[in-house]
């Protein structure tokens, strides 16, 4: 189905995300015939630019991220024109005003408008005022603002943010982007869970045994270093992307379909996880900072970093959700830079069976679902072995759903975009699921100078001190 025209306004055209993320989403939406033949993107940044250079490197991020797409480039990138602007300066968005208004007049667009933030988080206040003040929305046109992570730097930050940002725009209009929330396997944890009677009425305490979450990444900072020094691990992951995954696998079934059940039934289980006492913190979490190897410099040395920066590159934590569905079950989450591998997947681990299994070293159920690289999932049971024998033995069934080239699911962005072109807000998260969010990562931040920073190996797994939290209560950190 084509969306709706409207002029999409990307502010931090010129950026990392802009090019590896956005121009390859919106070349999908494009060759899948979704934009309308008016829709034209305004790009707007720091740099000297025309629309030329502008859209040479819009081709260039496309070509990289889908080399087969050279058939309607010329198409594509007609529909891209480029606004320099210091983003800073209150007066010079009167230009930018200008422009945007003739752009819509040439292609005949009413009035809809997609705002996209993809600045640094420092700019997103200005802008999303003068946006509200400047361009109020028109009678029947939709005015949406796609905002960025991270949505604040704590709760109070993200408090004063989200207030400034209600007096210009309404909750509706604010699509606030978890990325991870677009990917397909979190789509798919919901219809996993409530479409199958299979799982739904064994996912309590009665039936298992802990949550494993693990998002791990091999590279380091890259070109990051201001923005990630003074964000770390835990507010950078755990705050947006873990916090969202343990939402959906552990919330109760949303009472409808709407964006607001959906989202109603994610709050109330990120309020019911247990804040951190200092107590907690000391034995319920593990931050780590990455150390170098042959080959790759340490934390402390990348370009960028002070030199006695205590800035996490690795956190797991042992969660608690005080809730009778969840009691005495841990959810141990990690993630971290410069680990060995690249992926991120979720491992429930369900309780022994009380059936006698003899010969068999792990008899527990095992439901893996697998986020990425590959998609899928995985599930671990116990059958006999087949033969003149009562031995047991587990089988397994795995599906992945990306490892057939023709049905690779599209990219985040691509259906955030879409989404949030439609006035979708169901993949979005609300104001008081970042208020929960924040609370829980401020009561473990409260105690963080008072904590341990490991040194861990670039290419290992991360701090010893994460596995000896498992090996306290009789567990280990599943590589399946
Ligand atoms: C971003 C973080 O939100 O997510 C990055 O800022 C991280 O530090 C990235 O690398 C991971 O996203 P993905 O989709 O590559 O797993």
């Amino acid at each position: 189905m084509t969306l709706e025209p409207a002029i999409m306004l990307i502010f931090g055209s010129t950026g990392d995300l802009s090019h590896k993320k956005l121009y390859p989403a919106l070349y999908a939406l494009h060759a899948a015939n979704r934009l309308a033949d008016n829709t034209v993107v305004l790009g707007i940044g720091r740099r000297d630019w025309d629309d030329g250079r502008y859209r040479e490197s819009i081709a260039a991020a496309v070509r990289s991220a889908e080399p087969a797409a050279e058939k309607t480039m010329a198409d594509f990138t007609g529909r891209f024109f480029y606004h320099c602007l210091d983003m800073s300066d209150k007066t010079a968005y009167n230009s930018l005003w200008h422009k945007a208004g003739q752009l819509e007049k040439l292609h005949h667009l009413q009035g809809n408008r997609l705002y996209f933030l993809a600045t640094a988080p420092d700019h997103f206040p200005l802008i999303t005022r003068q946006l509200g003040l400047g361009q109020p929305a028109i009678p029947g046109c939709f005015r949406r603002l796609m905002i960025e992570k991270p949505f604040g730097a704590d709760l109070s930050t993200a408090r004063a943010f989200n207030k400034q940002l209600r007096q210009v725009f309404a909750e509706d209009e604010i699509f606030r982007i978890d990325h991870y929330l677009g990917k397909e396997m979190l789509q798919n944890i919901l219809v996993l869970r409530f479409a199958n009677q299979l799982f739904e009425p064994a996912w309590n305490c009665h039936h298992i045994d802990h949550i494993q979450v693990s998002v791990t990444e091999p590279f380091g900072i890259e070109q990051r270093a201001g923005y990630y020094d003074k964000s770390g691990a835990l507010r950078d992951m755990v705050q947006s992307h873990l916090l969202q995954l343990v939402a959906l696998l552990t919330m109760d079934q949303p009472s409808g379909e709407q964006a607001d059940d959906i989202r109603d039934a994610k709050v109330r289980l990120l309020r019911a996880i247990r804040l951190f006492s200092r107590e907690a913190a000391e034995t319920d979490v593990v931050m780590g900072q990455y150390d170098g190897d042959e080959r790759r410099r340490p934390y402390l040395k990348e370009d960028g970093i002070p030199p006695d920066s205590r800035t996490e590159t690795y956190a797991a934590l042992r969660l608690w959700i005080d809730q009778g569905r969840w009691q005495g079950v841990p959810v141990y989450v990690r993630t971290g830079k410069r680990l060995q591998r690249h992926l991120a997947k979720i491992t429930i681990v369900f309780k022994e069976p009380s059936y006698d299994i003899q010969d068999q070293d792990d008899r527990r159920n095992i439901l893996v679902i697998r986020i990425q690289p590959e998609e899928g999932i995985d599930l671990r049971f116990n059958i006999k072995q087949p033969g003149m024998t009562n031995a047991v033995t587990q089988a397994r069934m795995n599906i992945c759903q990306n490892c057939d080239p023709l049905t690779q699911s599209p990219q985040a962005y691509e259906k955030l975009i879409h989404d949030a072109w439609q006035g979708d807000l169901s993949l979005f998260t609300r104001w008081d699921e970042i208020e929960a969010t924040w609370t829980l990562i401020d009561s473990i931040r409260l105690w963080r100078a008072k904590l341990p920073l490991y040194l861990y190996r670039s290419g290992s797994d991360g701090p010893v001190a994460a596995d000896r939290m498992l090996e306290r209560d009789g567990r280990a950190w599943l590589d399946l």
